[in-house]
């Protein structure tokens, strides 16, 4: 059984990859900010990406996976994007994401099978209006795992999930009517918004022995939206 670490295990896709390592029987250590973790299973500790000290964060001696779930969805048009907008969003996507690396990586090293992951967006792939801001980092944070997979191969891999729309409390304003969330269903091919398992399932399978071919990767998860 492994050990994986996941920042952000208290809501949406962290909190359903959480549930599905810890049923599947591994350890997992995570975080939670203005929420909780309801999961008894797993090892739980508060943890606040922009004002905490990484080194306060205990740690198993070996850690077969890492998982960075904080994330944004601010929308609204370029203009009305300010640089201490851009300067804060950056700490909590890329920056946050570079210090989950640094403070995971003496574990990391200690594993025979261990993978980094980082979850992008379809917005770094494809345009959308209104999403500078999330375009931005989320593109950075993918410049930055195809680095990192470079460097630390083999010894440990490194990929990008890059979801659409999925129903979790970060998509709230987005869905929260029948009349919103049908709309925007019909827009995605496969008719319909992502749920949490749909990524959790695929983020299970790349931090697991089963994905040790691949690294490097941005992956899409989006019933098509990226591509069709
Ligand atoms: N949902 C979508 O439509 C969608 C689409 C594309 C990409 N993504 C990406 O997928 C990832 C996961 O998204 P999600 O929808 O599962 O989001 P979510 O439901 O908001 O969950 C985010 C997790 O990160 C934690 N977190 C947030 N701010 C934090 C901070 N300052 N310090 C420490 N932890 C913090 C949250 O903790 P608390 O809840 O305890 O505060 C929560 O556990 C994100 O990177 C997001 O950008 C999501």
């Amino acid at each position: 059984m492994a050990s994986y670490l996941i920042i952000g295990a208290s809501s949406g896709i962290g909190q359903a990859l959480a549930a599905q390592l810890t049923e599947a029987g591994h350890t997992v250590y995570g975080t939670y900010h203005s929420g909780t973790i309801t999961n008894t299973a797993v090892q739980a500790q508060s943890f606040n990406v922009l004002q905490d000290d990484w080194q306060s964060l205990t740690l198993p001696e070996t850690l077969d996976g890492l998982a960075y779930c904080p994330g944004t969805i601010d929308l609204k048009p370029f203009g009305r994007f300010t640089d201490a907008d851009f300067t804060a969003d950056y700490q909590l996507q890329v920056l946050g994401a570079i210090q989950a690396v640094r403070r995971a990586l003496p574990q990391l090293r200690k594993s025979a099978n261990a993978s980094v992951l980082f979850f992008s967006s379809v917005a770094a792939r494809k345009g959308y209006a209104f999403h500078s801001l999330v375009s931005t980092h989320k593109a950075a944070l993918e410049g930055f795992s195809k680095a990192l997979a470079a460097e630390l191969a083999p010894k440990i891999r490194v990929n990008c999930i890059a979801p659409s729309l999925t129903q979790t409390p970060l998509a709230g304003t987005l869905l929260d009517s029948d009349e919103k969330l049908q709309k925007l269903s019909a827009l995605n091919p496969m008719k319909r918004v992502g749920q949490p398992e749909d990524i959790a399932t695929l983020a299970a399978y790349l931090l697991s022995p089963q994905a040790s071919w691949i690294t490097g990767q941005v992956i899409a998860a989006d019933g098509g939206a990226s591509t069709l």
